[in-house]
């Protein structure tokens, strides 16, 4: 099983890797893609391919879980707030084994979400 804890909303979701239905936005068994599975609200501007930064997460755990960034990530991820060394696109970040993964859904992003109200 992989299990997936967005913070700050403390929403944790757990499911069988080979068996998630892909809904369409950022890669398939993305952060993102997880996030649309589950209803859980993640600012996704360009609908998943890796043209903005909108969909920036903070990996807490389980960043061996999740595929290497590769070079477009990284460049378009060098635009975004509050980069961190642990930061990574969310439609971009594929969960490739099973374990825990936690992100955090940054500041900017959150404000972004209650600023533009959808
Ligand atoms: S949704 Fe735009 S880069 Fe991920």
């Amino acid at each position: 099983m992989a299990r997936v804890t967005f913070l700050p909303l403390d929403k944790t979701v757990e499911f069988d890797l080979d068996a998630l239905p892909y809904k369409e936005h950022g890669r398939p068994k993305s952060l993102l893609d997880v996030a649309v599975n589950f209803g859980i609200h993640l600012e996704h501007a360009c609908g998943g391919s890796c043209a903005c930064t909108t969909c920036h997460v903070v990996v807490i755990k389980g960043a061996e879980c999740l595929n290497e960034m590769d070079d477009g990530e990284q460049d378009r991820l060098d635009m975004a707030a509050d980069l961190t060394l642990h930061s990574r696109l969310a439609c971009q970040s594929v969960i490739e084994q099973d374990g825990e993964v936690v992100v955090d859904i940054p500041d900017w992003n959150r404000n972004y979400v209650s600023e533009g109200g959808h």
